[in-house]
């Protein structure tokens, strides 16, 4: 082997390093659905320990200010949250608490889901804060409050996917329609992902995937895609009640079969192939707000 063989071989093993460890893109998940109750937190806390089971290195941010927040759900107690990440008091990596299954959690914060309201030196906090995280992540998976303030707008509209979580009733379609329709007519987002939830006696779902589209198809311009159901199980809940997610206290429940079929649906999930998809975009985009300065002018 020539001596600038070599040089080279360490060029490229330098520059491999380095694209893996900040040009490494990062799939960015966000759950939401309008309305309170339908699952986007249970769905959010399995799916991101199922991908993590998979092999995926998997961070959660708690963007909910509801009660059932992932730390409750998991049974942790942090001392510190995003806020602290806001203020600058504390490092992501000083607030990242481990969850089941190895899972990256950020504790939600009051407040954050306000980030039309944030401060200049907050912007600046949150994207350091971002930037000096030195753990590799495959996925970021994004657990949104209810309704359709603008954080959770935000939120969604910074993601790659944006994975909206139905069932079968009358206001959580109703619900589901209302964000599927401020996301595309206000923030330029076009595709959704769609979960059907609490599914009864052995559906697959398809029917109410079916109500949603027959809406949107008519009134919107997006695309749905169905990603996946899960069928009511009284295990969620009393996996909530263990402080434990459904996959793995209960991992033969039907619940967790359907969600492990979500996992392996949403790991295969490309990313762009233009996408800038590191996390420091992703808080980019999160932290300018586009749609939103667009909407305001309008
Ligand atoms: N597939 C399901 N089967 C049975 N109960 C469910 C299912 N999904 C969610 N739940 C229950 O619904 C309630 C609300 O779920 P949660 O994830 O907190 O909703 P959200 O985050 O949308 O407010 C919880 O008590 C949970 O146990
Ligand atoms: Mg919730």
């Amino acid at each position: 082997m020539h001596a600038h063989d070599a040089d080279n071989q360490r060029t490229d093993q330098a520059a491999g390093l380095r694209q893996q460890r900040n040009q490494r893109p990062v799939k960015v998940i966000t759950v939401t659905g309008g309305k309170g109750g339908v699952g986007k937190t249970n769905i959010s806390a399995n799916l991101a320990v199922s991908l993590s089971m998979l092999g995926r290195r998997v961070m959660l941010l708690d963007a909910d200010l509801g009660l059932a927040n992932i730390d409750v759900m998991f049974g942790l107690q942090p001392h510190h949250n995003l806020a602290d990440v806001v203020n600058g008091e504390r490092s992501l990596q000083e607030v990242i608490v481990n969850g089941p299954a190895g899972v990256m959690i950020v504790p939600g914060a009051s407040g954050i889901s306000d980030m039309a309201n944030l401060t200049p030196a907050h912007h600046a906090g949150i994207v350091n804060a971002f930037s000096e995280l030195t753990v590799d992540l495959d996925t970021l998976l994004v657990d949104t409050a209810a309704g359709i303030g603008d954080g959770v707008l935000r939120f969604a509209e910074a993601a790659h996917e944006v994975l909206v979580v139905v069932c079968d009733e009358p206001t959580s379609i109703t619900d589901a329609y209302a964000i599927i329709k401020v996301l595309s007519s206000e923030r330029g987002v076009s595709r959704f992902r769609v979960v059907t939830n609490m599914t009864r006696q052995g559906g697959d779902g398809s029917g109410l995937f079916e109500k949603l589209l027959r809406v949107t198809d008519r009134f919107l311009d997006v695309s749905l895609d169905h990603a996946g159901s899960i069928p009511f199980d009284d295990r969620v809940w009393r996996a909530v009640q263990l402080q434990t997610p459904f996959v793995t206290a209960f991992p033969t429940s039907l619940a967790a079969g359907a969600l492990k079929k979500l996992a392996h649906r949403a790991d295969k999930w490309e990313l762009p192939k233009t996408a800038r998809g590191n996390i420091e975009f992703f808080v980019e985009r999160l932290l300018s707000g586009a749609g939103q300065a667009e909407s305001e002018v309008a």
